[in-house]
């Protein structure tokens, strides 16, 4: 039996609280004009003190699962994606689980940042085609607002970030033709040799001693660190390469493309990016403004928006690219 993994049921989660870049300003030593000129982003989202990871993924897993019209105990796989996790360990895919209340399915966390949710994909729609599994919830979830620097040293990289989960759920089909909503092609790609541009050094057992010091937390080291400009080059290059790579493998134009979802980093690399491969800007849905770089969450969280505003609708032809720490970056073909 030939088997193809179909896309039932999309959800999101953003936590109520607005953070503007005018409140950022307060703190940052920063101005509204800067980010939304460098980066376009108007607000994100932060979440109160007592939510985890894991709640903000609940909630866009239970939307998800009642849009693709199944009950949670079909689930038979669960892939969580963040950079933010509840805990070191375990993976925040079992606090996730335990709160759905679904246990003795599989459970697999993933690590690879804002590629994360491709990556995901790309691991469901294998699964799937093997016959094993049925039903995969695939979850993005982050919370960046916990381990921001709010101070002006840490300005280059906290007013990019915001808080959100997105979730889907893939389901197992019978294949009867190419044009039935599937996911057609994912391609997976990383280079470890930058993994220093974009990283939070501590805590790790890369350090001599304990894994965790005062010294580690005094230096800051517990905060993200961004070489932004070198990020911005490779992202460019490497999501224009890797989904031109992935629309001729599938013998697919720009013109048959309906929808790209394209990670939210910066509006200005999704810019370049459409401008290399000459994708018209109406295209392209962006949610940057409004959330910020939600990371692993952030193409489930556009998907989710591009249904409400009815920018995506079955059987359009989505295309999607990532690019983020490691360095890691992803692209993939799908039928909505
Ligand atoms: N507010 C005001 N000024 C700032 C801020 C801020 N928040 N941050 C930096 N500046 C200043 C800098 O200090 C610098 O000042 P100087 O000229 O006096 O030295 C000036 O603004 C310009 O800084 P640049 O770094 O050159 O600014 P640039 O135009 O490159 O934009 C940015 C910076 C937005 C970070 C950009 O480089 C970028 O978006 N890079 C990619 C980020 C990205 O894709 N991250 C992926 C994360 S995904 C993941 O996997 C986690």
């Amino acid at each position: 039996m030939n088997y193809v993994g179909e896309i039932v049921g999309v959800g999101s989660f953003i936590p109520p609280k607005a953070v503007t870049n005018f409140d950022l300003e307060k703190l940052l030593n920063t101005s509204d004009e800067w980010i939304q000129q460098r980066t376009g982003i108007v607000k994100r989202h932060w979440v109160e003190k007592n939510v985890s990871t894991s709640d903000l993924a609940y909630e866009a897993s239970l939307e998800a699962i009642k849009n693709a019209g199944i009950d949670k105990s079909e689930i038979d796989m669960i892939i969580f994606a963040t950079l933010s996790p509840d805990h070191d360990f375990p993976g925040t895919g079992c606090f996730l689980q335990d709160k759905l209340e679904i246990p003795g399915i599989t459970v697999l966390d993933i690590r690879q940042q804002c590629s994360g949710f491709i990556y995901g994909l790309s691991i469901a729609d294998k699964f799937i085609r093997t016959g094993d599994h049925k039903n995969i919830l695939l979850v993005g979830a982050e919370i960046h607002s916990k381990g921001l620097d709010k101070t002006p040293e840490g300005r280059d990289v906290s007013v990019l970030f915001g808080d959100g989960a997105g979730a889907v759920v893939i389901s197992r089909r019978e294949k009867t033709s190419d044009d039935q909503s599937q996911i057609i092609s994912t391609a997976l790609h990383a280079d470890g040799s930058y993994a220093k541009e974009l990283w939070l050094p501590g805590p790790g057992n890369a350090f001599e001693d304990d894994r965790c010091t005062l010294a580690m937390i005094e230096e800051g080291l517990h905060y993200p660190k961004m070489n932004g400009r070198n990020v911005f080059i490779h992202a460019v290059k490497r999501m224009a390469e890797t989904l031109t790579t992935t629309l001729k493998k599938n013998n697919v134009t720009i013109d048959d493309v309906d929808l790209f979802l394209f990670h939210q980093a910066n509006i200005r690399i999704n810019e370049k990016v459409a401008e290399v491969m000459g994708i018209p800007a109406e295209k392209i849905f962006n949610t940057i403004h409004d959330y910020g770089n939600t990371t692993a969450a952030t193409i489930p969280i556009g998907m989710s928006d591009a249904l409400k505003a009815g920018k995506l609708k079955k059987g359009m032809t989505v295309g999607m690219a990532a690019f983020g720490s490691g360095f890691t970056w992803a692209s993939g073909l799908l039928k909505y």
